[in-house]
């Protein structure tokens, strides 16, 4: 008997929650926003619809759009007095641990006004999360190159206005490019929600006691760090570069498969999956568009189709039903849309924000939601007497 326990948020006698926000057939590798297969929603979706579908459970028409948008665009800048929270960071601080603190921090701001009972109150801290993301996460990637952080622009799109914050400089004019901007919004649609993964069932717990949503978020961000989960795509980076020429790929196959090594294939294998992961599918097709549009060349992306395809040969990866995931592709995009590694996964924190907040909204309008309390199975010792110090040799 290992030491397990049964996950019960309290929602169901089941220890397994409801949700009618996403549905993943990880055996047939699909994947439903709202009902919505992901494929669709990344080839005529765009972010900010995504983002009321999520909320809303329903495409929005075009003047619920225009709304939501504004609604959204008026969050996005952040109380002045947060700048200074970037200045207790090291310069070379990882942005998620900036994102944690910045993130947690807004609960200083806002919790006197966000009464969890009063939807009213509970839209506007959504709004407030899922616009003021970009900007914290521009901020830290402008603090971490030294360059002053730069303000939201209201006259444009969500991913639009992050590529600005992000790429433009006080001195001169930044016109950001739509190929840039079209593969920043897909990349946000493909990250948006994913089901009970480790850093959503995070937020619900963390939530479930009535804790303000911008702790829980930050908790959240917290969990999406590990490179099991949202870390990967930093992870599946360093590996490319790791492995560095595909006559080497053979080598760190075999130490993937053995047991004794620690090494796993990042960007491989899933929770729930154990078929093609159907964003990984468009990531893979971005990867193309976007390097070619770009002019970009990148040996990784010849050396991580050569290692897809070896993998899904080996009989092991087959027999585990090892299939790459979403984060395997993600990061050489990135990279060549010019963010630096260590931002990979406060991106893909901006993109779930949403999914988070919709989540959190469903379990606090849940009538029948208690506090979260995971139960365990108990594998220590006996019951025994207390043994004074004097009397332990
Ligand atoms: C995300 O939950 C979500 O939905 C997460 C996510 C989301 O959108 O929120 O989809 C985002 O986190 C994607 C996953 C990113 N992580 C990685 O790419 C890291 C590498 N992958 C592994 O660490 C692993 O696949 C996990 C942690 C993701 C899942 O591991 P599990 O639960 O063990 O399930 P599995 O089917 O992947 O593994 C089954 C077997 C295991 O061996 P046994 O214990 O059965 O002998 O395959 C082995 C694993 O050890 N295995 C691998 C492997 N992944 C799993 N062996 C070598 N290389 C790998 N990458």
């Amino acid at each position: 008997e290992t030491g397990h326990f049964t996950f019960d948020p309290g929602y169901t006698s089941t220890g397994s929650c409801e949700s009618k926000i996403t549905y993943i057939d990880g055996d047939a590798g699909v994947l439903l926003y709202r009902g919505i297969p992901i494929e669709e929603l990344a080839e005529h979706s765009d972010f900010p619809e995504t983002c009321y579908l999520l909320l809303n459970g329903e495409l929005p028409t075009a003047a619920q759009k225009t709304k939501f948008e504004r609604d959204i665009t008026m969050h996005t800048m952040v109380h002045e007095q947060l700048a200074t929270f970037y200045r207790g960071f090291r310069r070379d601080a990882h942005p998620m641990a900036v994102m944690c603190g910045v993130v947690g921090a807004l609960s200083a701001f806002y919790h006197d006004s966000t009464d969890i009972h009063d939807p009213e109150q509970r839209k506007i801290a959504s709004y407030r999360l899922i616009a003021k993301m970009p900007t914290i996460a521009a901020m830290a990637y402008k603090y971490s190159v030294g360059q002053p952080f730069m303000y939201p622009k209201n006259s444009l799109k969500y991913a639009e206005n992050f590529l600005h914050m992000c790429f433009a400089v006080p001195c001169e004019e930044y016109v950001v490019s739509p190929t840039l901007a079209k593969a920043m919004d897909r990349i946000f649609v493909l990250h948006a929600d994913h089901e009970q993964n480790a850093s959503t069932s995070t937020v619900r717990l963390a939530g479930s006691s009535g804790a303000n949503p911008f702790a829980c978020i930050a908790a959240g961000i917290a969990s999406l760090w590990g490179p099991a989960h949202g870390g990967a795509n930093e992870a599946v980076l360093k590996m490319l570069d790791e492995i560095g020429h595909k006559s080497r790929i053979p080598e760190f196959v075999r130490r993937a498969k053995d047991k004794n090594d620690t090494f796993r294939l990042m960007g491989f294998g899933h929770r729930v999956y154990k078929n093609f992961d159907p964003r990984a599918k468009v990531m893979r097709q971005t990867c193309y568009e976007v390097l070619n549009e770009l002019g970009v060349h990148d040996d990784r992306l010849e050396l991580a189709m050569e290692l897809e395809k070896l993998a899904l040969e080996d009989d092991y990866f087959v027999e585990k039903k090892l299939y790459p995931n979403v984060d395997f592709y993600s990061g050489i995009i990135l990279k060549a849309m010019g963010f630096p590694v260590s931002m990979f996964t406060a991106l893909f924190a901006v993109a779930r924000t949403v999914g988070w907040v919709s989540q959190w909204n469903e379990m606090i309008e849940d009538e029948g939601q208690k506090i979260g309390r995971p139960r365990q199975l108990y594998t220590g010792t006996d019951r025994r007497p207390y043994v004074p110090l004097t009397a332990r040799g």
